[in-house]
């Protein structure tokens, strides 16, 4: 798990570099002769006492554990300092993104022996500053170089084309391409394990581990619509501290209480929580970030961007961006979020960041957040109301819990604040001193449990369930 990500500055070195690379030597009878760029640094003498004696500073690539996080966090004065505290310890260091950009570029060259003019480019939470070390790595394989969109001029009576072979649908092309692709990852990529090809899900992709930088990935073609999503939550991120700093609070405390997972299923997404914030910092009386409406009425005509029919206009220039001046801490911000969804009434509204305001719900869908740009689908169909339910009393309980800590917090290291959201015990704590809500008898558990799995299968049969189907945005 040590590696380096190592930049030149002249192509020169590279070349110099590969000549003097050995082919790997490995116990096993042969290897497959496909070389990448990802290199093995080998002392030359085993047991050569200058080398072993050599030390090497290592950037941290993982989170640290949960219990030690709680105890930092404790260990700070005020809540403002925690969620500043959790985000620095959260956020993906500059060396984990150049190893995601690196690993694009690694599969981009086994892309290559089939399309020469393709690249790969990371999207979602690698990108748009709203990672958490350790997240997956999401990408996009980018063929339009060889799709013959780009027309050239021509002069004179011929035109010259390629003959290219003629499928019935752009989804089959992006079938057979990833089926192709995921084919060579598995077979050629150095590292690359666990390879599933996911190609009927709505956004079919590709699912395997990276076993040298420890990443998750899902590459996936077509994705267009998701990469400008990614661009937009990178706007917002930029715009004001307390936007990521409110997210990256909400998304731990959503993971230590189960109702994010990696596994797909019918708990909500990283990414619903993500535009759940971004409502609730609209909604503010002064806001915290535009809607989204108002990013576009302040994109030129240049940045004018439709995307498969559909309207992804925004600006991307942030210094065309004023706000009305607001003073809320992120500590006051995390509290009234909580209130904000304890209260929301979530059976009759959705969430658009679009509008910025709550709009009548269009489907019955238990929790309803419209996809900023295909504005007919909902990015959280996959929850169940099991799971909605979990959040709002998991948001009320947490309140209250920071509610308590505003009027006194106790001194030395004893959880509190945020420390103590993230305490697995918060629901039943907070419960109990409140008298007001008894932890779910087992049979009721299970119950919510069976629910979550029997509607993870129901949505994995048809094909929309989050996860996997995310990348073309459901
Ligand atoms: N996406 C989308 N619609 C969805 C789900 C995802 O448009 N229903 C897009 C978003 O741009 C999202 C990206 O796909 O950022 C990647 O999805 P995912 O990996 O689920 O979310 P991340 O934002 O990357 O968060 P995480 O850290 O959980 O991976
Ligand atoms: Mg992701």
């Amino acid at each position: 798990g040590v590696h380096a990500v190592v930049e030149f500055s002249e192509k020169e070195c590279i070349a110099a570099l590969q000549d003097g690379t050995r082919i790997l030597s490995t116990n096993h009878e042969s290897t497959v002769p496909f070389k990448t760029r990802l290199l093995t640094l080998r002392f030359n003498h085993p047991g050569d006492q200058a080398a072993a004696q050599m030390s090497v500073k290592c950037l941290k690539q993982s989170t640290i554990p949960i219990n030690e996080l709680i105890q930092k966090l404790s260990s700070v004065d005020s809540i403002d300092q925690q969620v500043d505290l959790l985000t620095r310890e959260y956020q993906l260091t500059e060396e984990n993104i150049r190893l995601r950009f690196l690993v694009c570029s690694l599969l981009k060259d086994i892309a290559a022996a089939y399309f020469p003019e393709s690249s790969v480019k990371p999207f979602g939470s690698s990108v748009n500053t709203f990672g958490k070390l350790g997240c997956d790595l999401d990408m996009f394989l980018d063929l339009d170089g060889n799709s013959g969109r780009k027309v050239g001029k021509t002069a004179g009576p011929y035109i010259l084309e390629y003959q290219m072979k003629q499928v019935s649908s752009e989804r089959m092309v992006t079938q057979s391409i990833l089926s192709v692709i995921g084919e060579c990852i598995d077979q050629f990529g150095p590292g690359c394990v666990g390879v599933q090809k996911i190609l009927n899900a709505r956004c079919p992709l590709v699912r395997f581990s990276h076993q040298p930088s420890g990443f998750q990935c899902d590459l996936t073609a077509n994705n267009r619509i998701a990469m400008r999503s990614s661009e937009l939550l990178y706007v917002y991120g930029s715009l004001d501290p307390r936007v990521r700093a409110l997210v990256f609070s909400v998304r731990c405390w959503a993971r230590v209480h189960g109702l994010t997972s990696s596994i797909p299923g019918a708990w909500i997404t990283n990414f619903s929580l993500t535009m759940m914030v971004l409502f609730f910092l609209q909604r503010r009386s002064s806001p915290i970030i535009p809607t989204l409406d108002q990013l576009k009425s302040l994109a030129g005509t240049d940045g004018k961007c439709i995307i498969e029919g559909h309207d992804c206009t925004f600006v991307t220039n942030l210094s065309k961006i004023t706000l009305p001046e607001n003073t809320d801490t992120p500590g006051q911000l995390l509290q009234e979020f909580f209130e904000f969804y304890g209260n929301f009434t979530f059976s009759k509204n959705s969430i658009n960041i679009r509008k910025g305001k709550e709009q009548n719900k269009p489907e019955a869908s238990p929790l309803h957040i419209q996809n900023p740009f295909e504005q007919s689908l909902n990015v959280s169909k996959n929850v169940n109301q099991t799971q909605l339910e979990k959040f709002v009393t998991l948001a009320r309980d947490s309140a209250w819990t920071l509610q308590q800590n505003e009027v006194s917090h106790p001194s030395g290291t004893h959880p509190w604040g945020l420390a103590a959201l993230l305490l697995p015990s918060v629901s039943q704590t907070a419960g109990k001193n409140k008298n007001k809500r008894k932890r779910q008898p087992a049979s009721e558990r299970i119950k919510s449990l069976l629910d979550s799995i029997k509607a993870s299968k129901v949505t994995k049969t048809t094909d929309v369930f989050c996860k996997s189907a995310k990348k073309k945005s459901l």
